[in-house]
This record gives C-alpha cells, sequence and structure tokens, in this order.
C-alpha cells in the first residue's frame, strides 16, 4: 500500500496565519502540521509517500520535508493541485499516476492522531475503509449513519449535517483501493454546496457499491482547520510529551 497526504487548500480559516506559510507547514507544539501523519502512515509500514499541496506556499514544503528520509519515509514525491479550492477528492485525483494500480492510504495533512493503523492497512484487500471518532462537533464533519439493522454497515454519510445522524465524524484517515480514481471522475461539485469534489461523495459511491466499511480510530484525533482545533491540536501534543 502507498501513501498519500493532502496538503493543499488556502486554509482561509486561518488567516492571516496562512500568508505566512501553508497551514500544513504550521507548528504543532514541536513540528510542524504535516510531521504528524507522515509519522502515522510510516509506523503503519507505508513508506511510499506522495504529498499533494497546492496554494502560494508550496515551495516551502521542500525544504522542510526534504526526500523524507529524516522521517522515515523511503520515498516521497509531490503533486500539484492546480485549483487549490477543488476540494479534497480533486486533490486525490492527482494520486492516479503515483498509486499504479496500488491501494492507498490517504490522510489530511491537518488531521493529528497517535491511533496505529497497521493492521486495517494489514487487513485492506479491496473497496474502502473510513475511520471513525466520536466528537462533540459533529456538524462541522462527515457524519455516517448507520443502518439500524446491522451497524456495522453504513448506509449514508452527510457533508457538514445539520442534523447528525449519529455520535461519529468521519476523520480524515481512509484506506481506498484504485476505483477511487474513477469514483472521482463521477463527483459533482455542488455536492456538498461549497464548489468543491467532496470526499464524502466519494465514500458514498463505495457505500452503494457495497464496498465500504469502517473502523473506530483508537486514539486521540484532531484536526487543524480552526484557531480552535489548531489550539486544541497543540495543546493535546504538548500535554503529551510532559
Ligand atoms: C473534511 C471532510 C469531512 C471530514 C473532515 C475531517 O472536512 O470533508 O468529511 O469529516 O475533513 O477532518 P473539511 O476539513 O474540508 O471541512
Amino acid at each position: 500500500m502507498k501513501g498519500v497526504i493532502l496538503a493543499g487548500g488556502l486554509g482561509t480559516r486561518l488567516y492571516p496565519l496562512t500568508h505566512v506559510t501553508n497551514k500544513h507547514l504550521l507548528p504543532v507544539y514541536n513540528k510542524p502540521m504535516i510531521f504528524y501523519p507522515i509519522q502515522t502512515l510510516v509506523n503503519a509500514g507505508v513508506t511510499d509517500i506522495l504529498i499533494v499541496t497546492s496554494g502560494p506556499h508550496v515551495g516551502h514544503f521542500l525544504g522542510v520535508l526534504k526526500n523524507g528520509k529524516e522521517l522515515g519515509a523511503t520515498h516521497l514525491e509531490y503533486a500539484y493541485q492546480e485549483k487549490p479550492d477543488g476540494g479534497i477528492a480533486d486533490a486525490l485525483s492527482l494520486a492516479q499516476d503515483f498509486a499504479d494500480k496500488d491501494s492507498i492510504a490517504v490522510i489530511l495533512g491537518d488531521n493529528t492522531t497517535d491511533a496505529d493503523i497497521s493492521e486495517p492497512v494489514k487487513r485492506f484487500k479491496d473497496g474502502a475503509v473510513v475511520f471513525l471518532k466520536k466528537v462533540p462537533d459533529l456538524k462541522r464533519f462527515g457524519v455516517p449513519e448507520f443502518d439500524p439493522k446491522n451497524p456495522k454497515n453504513i448506509i449514508e454519510i452527510e457533508e457538514k449535517p445539520a442534523n447528525p445522524k449519529s455520535e461519529y465524524a468521519v476523520t480524515g484517515v481512509y484506506l481506498y483501493d484504485n476505483n477511487v480514481f474513477d469514483y472521482i471522475k463521477k463527483c459533482d461539485p455542488n455536492f456538498a454546496g461549497r464548489g468543491e469534489l467532496e470526499i464524502t461523495e466519494v465514500n458514498n459511491f463505495y457505500i452503494k457499491a457495497k464496498k465500504l466499511s469502517w473502523e473506530e480510530l483508537n486514539g486521540h484525533w484532531s484536526d487543524a482547520g480552526t484557531f480552535d482545533s489548531l489550539f486544541m491540536a497543540n495543546d493535546y501534543w504538548a500535554t503529551q510529551k510532559k
């Protein structure tokens, strides 16, 4: 399995911090944010990694990550998303050549977690796996609705629901087989009303094909796209180290 970290976008919710650099290079306690998802992949044995990035500060990544060796990557490459506001699924479409028929573990570059995903990575055969976490502020996330007869099955994922149908957020950690690239081609930029190709629509295509399963992410998880979540991520990792 190969690894893909999505580190594009303009990070507008973090202006003026993201006038300084790309969101994913901002500090989370003692490291640039993107070190955390790289570590999660490397700890799971996924060391062949693509970083997809965009926006005005793309050049900053090379000087920080270099060839990824210091972080345990055996191979690190970069792709440039021409539309920084194209959405997560648009960014992921750039990983097709890199994936080269293999399956991929995908992590959003602003997600930090201490969960170990090595077992699901080892077990993965085909379809898609989403990692879920109970959170208090569900309306900020993709939220699954479970089949009342069999909670192993998700019947739909709603992006930023007004009335969340479960207690779980879909985190930005996903495993996909190579069909993901065909599903992305079918995505509608109006799916969630923000003009972006949404990863939630991709996951719903897998649900319709009865090919989506889920795991609970065992450990701390936080995204860092807003001042509050960035602060919470810093607070968690700083406290962990003491
Ligand atoms: C994105 C996804 C959402 C997911 C979240 C996790 O949200 O669209 O489904 O729950 O990442 O961090 P965004 O950061 O684009 O608002």
